[in-house]
This record gives C-alpha cells, sequence and structure tokens, in this order.
C-alpha cells in the first residue's frame, strides 16, 4: 500500500486574542411594550434582560463580524498570510450561498484561506472552537480566525411574547493558534433533533417566497429552559470533568446568555466558588445567539473583571437543539 503522508501540527493550541462588536442603536424593554403586552419589570425579573442592541442602517452581519475579526488579528498580532482558515459561525446570514466568511476573508486581507460557514445557533462558537483547535492541533492550519456574528433582530417576530424581547444583534471573533501549554480542553458537544422543534426558522425560504413573506424565530421557550437547566448543566460538569478541572480551579464561567434564571440554576448545580466571575451580558446585550460567548469574553477582559491566563468554562446551547463547551485559558 503506498504511504500518504499525513499533517502534522504542534502538541497543543490556545485562544490567542479576542475581539467582539456591538451595533450602534439600543433598545431598551419600554421600547418593545409598544409591540407585545408585558412590562419592563417582567422582562427584567424573569430574563435579566435591561436592554439589547439592534443593528441601524448601514450596519449588518458583515459590517459587525469585520469589526470583531479586525480588533481580535490586531491583538494577536499575527500576519494575516498566517490564517489559514476563517470560520464564521451564524444563523442569521440569510442568502443561502455563498458562505459569507470567503467574502469577509476576503475583506480582511487573509490571502487564500479556508473559509466556510457554520449553523449551530447559540452553541455555533463552541462548535467553531472545536474546529479551529483541531486544525491547529493536526498542522491543517498554522492559525484559524473563528468568528461568530448574529443579527436575529431581522427574523425577530416583535409581536412575539416569547421573544420579541430575547434577542440582541452583535459579533466576536478569537484567532487561534499554536501554544507551549495547553489553552483549549476537550469539547464537550452533541446534539438531539428530536427537539429540532424547540427552536425554529418559523418558514422555509420556499414558502416565504411563495407566501411573499419573510420568516420568524419561533421557540419553545419552557422546553428549551428546561433542557438548558438539566441536560445542559450536565454537560457544563463534563466539560471541566473532561479538561481535569474542578470548580475551585475554575476563574470564569461563561454560559451562553440566554436567560438569568438558566445561568443561576447552572451556577447552583456546577456549585462554583464565588470568587468565580460569571458573565452576565445578557443584561445590557440580550441573547446573541453564537456571538455571546466571545463577546462576553470580551467585555469581561476589557472591563478588568477576567484576566488574560486566567482559566474559563465556557458552554453554549441552542437551536438543533445542539450544545459545546470546553474549558479555556482566557488570551
Ligand atoms: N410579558 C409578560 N408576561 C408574559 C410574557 C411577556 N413577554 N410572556 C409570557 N408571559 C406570561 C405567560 O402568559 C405566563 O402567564 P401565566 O402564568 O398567567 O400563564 C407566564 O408569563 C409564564 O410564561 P412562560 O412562557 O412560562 O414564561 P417563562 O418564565 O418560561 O419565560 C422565556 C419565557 C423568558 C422565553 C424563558 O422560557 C426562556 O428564557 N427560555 C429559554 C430561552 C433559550 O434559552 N433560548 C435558547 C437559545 S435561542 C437560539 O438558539 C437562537
Amino acid at each position: 500500500m503506498t504511504e500518504i503522508k499525513a499533517s502534522t501540527g504542534p502538541r497543543y493550541a490556545r485562544i490567542l486574542s479576542v475581539g467582539s462588536a456591538t451595533p450602534s442603536r439600543v433598545i431598551d424593554n419600554e421600547y418593545l411594550l409598544q409591540f407585545i403586552d408585558s412590562s419592563d419589570e417582567w422582562i427584567t425579573q424573569r430574563t435579566g434582560i435591561r436592554e439589547r442592541r439592534w443593528i441601524d442602517e448601514g450596519e449588518s452581519i458583515e459590517t459587525l463580524s469585520l469589526e470583531a475579526a479586525r480588533t481580535a488579528i490586531e491583538r494577536s498580532g499575527v500576519p494575516v498570510d498566517q490564517i489559514d482558515a476563517v470560520i464564521l459561525s451564524t444563523i442569521s446570514h440569510y442568502h443561502q450561498t455563498p458562505a459569507l466568511a470567503p467574502k469577509l476573508a476576503d475583506a480582511l486581507g487573509i490571502p487564500d484561506a479556508a473559509a466556510y460557514d457554520i449553523s449551530a445557533a447559540c452553541a455555533g462558537f463552541s462548535y467553531g472552537l472545536a474546529q479551529a483547535e483541531g486544525m491547529v492541533r493536526s498542522g491543517q492550519a498554522r492559525h484559524v480566525l473563528v468568528i461568530a456574528g448574529e443579527t436575529i433582530s431581522e427574523i425577530t417576530d416583535l409581536t412575539d411574547r416569547g421573544t420579541a424581547f430575547l434577542f440582541g444583534d452583535g459579533a466576536g471573533a478569537v484567532v487561534v493558534g499554536p501554544s507551549e501549554t495547553n489553552g483549549i480542553g476537550p469539547v464537550v458537544w452533541g446534539s438531539d433533533g428530536s427537539q429540532s422543534g424547540a427552536i425554529w426558522q418559523t418558514k422555509g425560504w420556499q414558502e416565504a417566497v411563495a407566501e411573499g413573506t419573510w420568516p420568524r424565530l419561533g421557540m419553545d421557550g419552557r422546553a428549551v429552559f428546561k433542557w438548558a437547566t438539566s441536560f445542559i448543566a450536565q454537560a457544563a460538569k463534563k466539560a471541566m470533568d473532561e479538561a481535569g478541572i474542578t470548580p475551585d480551579q475554575l476563574d470564569v464561567f461563561i454560559p451562553h446568555q440566554a436567560n438569568d434564571r438558566i445561568t443561576d440554576t447552572l451556577l447552583r448545580y456546577l456549585k462554583l466558588p464565588e470568587s468565580v466571575v460569571v458573565a452576565r451580558t445578557i443584561r445590557q446585550l440580550g441573547n446573541n445567539s453564537a456571538a455571546t460567548i466571545p463577546m462576553a469574553m470580551d467585555a469581561l477582559l476589557s472591563s478588568g473583571e477576567a484576566k488574560s491566563g486566567q482559566t474559563a468554562l465556557i458552554i453554549g446551547f441552542g437551536a438543533g437543539l445542539v450544545y459545546a463547551g470546553q474549558v479555556i485559558t482566557l488570551p
């Protein structure tokens, strides 16, 4: 049998840098009350959300993704010709083809990179990070740019009491590269397609075209809440176990920002010490789907609440249903 050379790479990978971008339009709870029968008090108490940001004229998933990516690349110090792959995680690029990642790579001046989009909703950043870690460690890419960008406001049904207030737009990006020590633990991920009806696009493109109406995002909030507070709690624990980390060794916890009450339940289940810094960006940014985790990471590092080199647990979950989490070293 003819021997085929295999790619080989460095032993370890880590996140070298993070960047994020938020749109300019601030939407407070009060604004939404013209569309839904609700109150600022209900939204704040049931979710933690006080305001979120939505794109305005001139802003798009493309502009947000580019801004986040440019910041991450600049902070990494990695020359663009050493980035061999660009992954965009999104469920809000409303063109079936081509993927947006090649266009972003071109706009960023990254030559000849493998570039593609992935659709794993709110778990999308951790899915992309797992792929990037594998690519770097196998030698298939020297550096990988993982971007997560979302503009869910474009498919939000303003008249739906169950979702109108939940989502915010934004983007986050990281550069993943080789490392002397391990900075990305084993991914714990999976899916449960039997619950594909828990979060969904209300109609396919063919149906939308035939009806002349734009699709919206639908969600069975109670079902997702139940799944997140039971199954996802166990998955988060498994991510720590697989990384060989105990709660007292953790500095930062960045769960998907879906609901402050889900975060509280995860904290109780994981028995994390009070000293652990917990991301609560949902209060100002809402749920940013795939972009949530890198946006929260950047916010915590920029505010000084978290520090470079600290150990963090990240976990995302959402439409699919899908989930993914890892223990990481903060850039
Ligand atoms: N304002 C005021 N009252 C409301 C509203 C509203 N907007 N919506 C519902 N209510 C009322 C209901 O009528 C009900 O009243 P009742 O008790 O008199 O019957 C009560 O509030 C409770 O309703 P629930 O639907 O049980 O509300 P819940 O507490 O579950 O909160 C929420 C809803 C916030 C959506 C919650 O279920 C949730 O956060 N779910 C998880 C969302 C999530 O994690 N999504 C995953 C990611 S999304 C992605 O992948 C793209």
